[in-house]
């Protein structure tokens, strides 16, 4: 195996100028399919809300339904670093209720690291779950928790007002010591600038080329979910064609009696 991937190892990854690559992963095979391939951050996202429960938004999803898709990821993971995702709700309420959250991640589910969205209203509570011994990586520009303040899922910081709360939420969230940053859905410009200001790690998903690192849904980009598709998602792969091509074989044979053939079959 290669050398496990740590929270120093990530921001370490910046100071040299190497990009961090990570991708959601849900479950079992699909951890163990991308930490095979080398990625250096494995993220349970909330997004599982949409693309493995089928809702229309990450808001409903549950704690206990977060700890057990972290913990059957965790089975997959040898190498990248395993961050699981505080839903809505578990981390706002009060800091008590957050560092109690974010610890069932750690000590219930394997994950290494946390992740939770917002900025200057959130620092308080990062620092206290960083001081008690648990990295957390930060999230703001478009925080899907707060679609409806947003009114959607709509790019955020194009003006220069909006640029510049965002760039408070991000140093907000270095300051109260996150190891690292997701920037959502913001211009490009906003992000070059947020990356060279931050000394920690940047890791876009629509938010262009110039941050350090990149994160997807890995869902969209293996071409599994269609409902919708963001601007930002490159799809490496058509997983949806490939498994309907093999399902509709397997139906085939099946009612022609050509499978199982004598190859699948004991005697
Ligand atoms: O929930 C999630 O998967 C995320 C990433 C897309 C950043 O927050």
């Amino acid at each position: 195996m290669a050398q496990k991937v740590t929270v120093p190892e990530i921001i370490k990854m910046k100071r040299a100028g190497h990009k961090i690559t990570a991708l959601t992963a849900y479950d079992y095979s699909f951890a163990r399919i991308l930490d095979d391939a080398g990625i250096d951050i494995l993220l349970v996202g909330d997004s599982l809300g949409s693309v493995v429960q089928g809702q229309a938004t990450t808001l409903p999803v549950t704690l206990e339904e977060m700890l057990y898709h972290t913990r059957i990821a965790a089975r997959g993971r040898a190498r990248a670093l395993l961050v699981g995702d505080m839903l809505f709700l578990s981390y706002q309420v009060n800091i008590e209720e957050a560092k109690r959250n974010a610890g069932r991640f750690l000590s219930e589910a394997g994950a290494e690291a946390v992740k939770l969205e917002g900025g200057v209203e959130m620092q308080a509570t990062i620092r206290a779950i960083v001081d008690i011994g648990i990295p957390v990586m930060g999230h703001v520009g478009l925080t899907p928790q707060s679609l409806h303040r947003f009114g959607g899922y709509k790019v955020q910081g194009k003006d220069k007002k909006a640029g510049e709360r965002i760039v408070r939420d991000a140093l907000a969230v270095e300051e109260g010591g996150a190891f690292a940053v997701i920037l959502e859905g913001i211009p490009v410009d906003l992000a070059r600038e947020i990356t060279r200001r931050l000394t920690i790690p940047t890791i876009g998903i629509g938010a262009g080329v110039e941050c350090d690192g990149q994160v997807l849904v890995v869902h969209d980009m293996l071409g599994l979910f269609d409902m919708y598709q963001p601007k930002f998602v490159k799809r490496y792969a058509d997983l949806k064609g490939i498994m309907t091509d093999a399902v509709k074989r397997y139906i085939a044979e099946v009612k022609d009696g050509s499978f199982p053939d004598e190859e699948h079959s004991f005697h």
